[in-house]
């Protein structure tokens, strides 16, 4: 195949052979980044990156960053609270000012679902969701596959469930249409507030009891509780959430013996996962972060390139 793509702004229209080609340039680049020690490479030296962040990053901001400055690019960073948004200009206009300054691309986040589709309206720089809203979060799934493949998840045979804050997280809508593209069975997990049953009708199962499908899975992916974006309370008290839905080490030995523990990040211990198992042999959680560089990595270079390899 070859790439065709300018903008990553949702996976549910990626096919199979896509996933592939960013998995595989997103390996080449880990495995050279592990090995070599520059890490650096000059593809894309001259092009420019404006990482527009309009809500909160610590791993999808840096990791951005980090990735096209190994590729050699211009890295720019957009801080919505000191721009002249707060002098109310329209977030269209900003778009538009980024785009006259003759960016390649911009990585965006935003709280709206749906902001990268404006920004793509309003630039001719390929378009990259780094998250919006509860929408998609297409780079963090890509991520995921890199990190399952990797780890020899075979996903035709494999069973992943994704836990949690279901109806509030971007990464589970993506990382349920990465995985379903890919062939991987996926079960989503949580109490009925956090799990509308139509999520399961249109992509997935579910299940209600955590403790009857741990021992079925091979992947147990956590997520946090999204206070950010509730506008009621949805849990009475950690500690409760923690007794039926959090990953502790009693419930981890009751799961196959290589299961893969993910979690997106920011992760909160003691609330979706105990420490101990955040941090334990089966926990790839920091892998994920490594990862998380080299699939971005590879998108920069196909979306502005649509060179295959490194
Ligand atoms: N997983 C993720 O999106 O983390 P950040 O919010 O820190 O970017």
């Amino acid at each position: 195949m070859s790439w065709a793509r300018k903008n990553v702004i949702d996976l549910d229209d990626f096919s199979k052979e896509e996933i592939m080609a960013v998995l595989e340039l997103g390996k080449a680049f880990k495995d050279s980044m592990n090995s070599h020690p520059a890490k650096s490479w000059d593809t894309l030296r001259g092009y420019a990156l404006a990482n527009m962040f309009f809500e909160n990053s610590t791993r999808t901001r840096m990791s951005f960053q980090l990735a096209g400055l190994r590729l050699g690019m211009h890295v720019i960073n957009f801080s919505a609270d000191s721009s002249s948004l707060r002098k109310n200009e329209s977030f269209e206009d900003t778009i538009k000012t980024l785009d006259a300054m003759k960016v390649d691309a911009m990585a965006v986040r935003h709280s709206e679902n749906g902001a990268p589709y404006k920004v793509a309206e309003n630039t001719s720089a390929a378009v990259l969701n780094a998250g919006d809203g509860t929408h998609a979060h297409p780079t963090q799934a890509l991520l995921d596959l890199l990190t399952m493949w990797e780890k020899g998840l075979d996903f035709e045979k494999a069973h992943v469930a994704i836990v949690g804050d279901i109806v509030h997280s971007r990464v589970a809508r993506s990382d349920m249409h990465g995985l379903r593209t890919m062939g991987a069975r996926v079960t989503l997990v949580g109490p009925p507030q956090f799990l509308p049953p139509e999520f399961g009708d249109k992509w997935a199962g579910v299940c209600y009891d955590f403790d009857e499908i741990i021992p079925h899975v091979d992947v147990l992916y956590m997520l946090r509780i999204q206070k950010e974006r509730q506008e009621k309370t949805y849990i009475s008290s950690a500690a409760e959430y923690m007794s039926m839905y959090g990953l502790t080490e009693g419930r981890l030995a009751r799961a196959k013996r290589g299961v893969l523990v993910m979690h997106p990040g920011p992760i909160n211990r003691g609330v979706e996962i105990e420490g101990s198992v955040a941090d334990g042999p089966n926990s790839v959680i920091l892998d994920q972060v490594t990862s998380g560089v080299a699939v971005r990595m590879a998108l920069l270079q196909l979306c502005l390139t649509g060179k295959m390899a490194p």
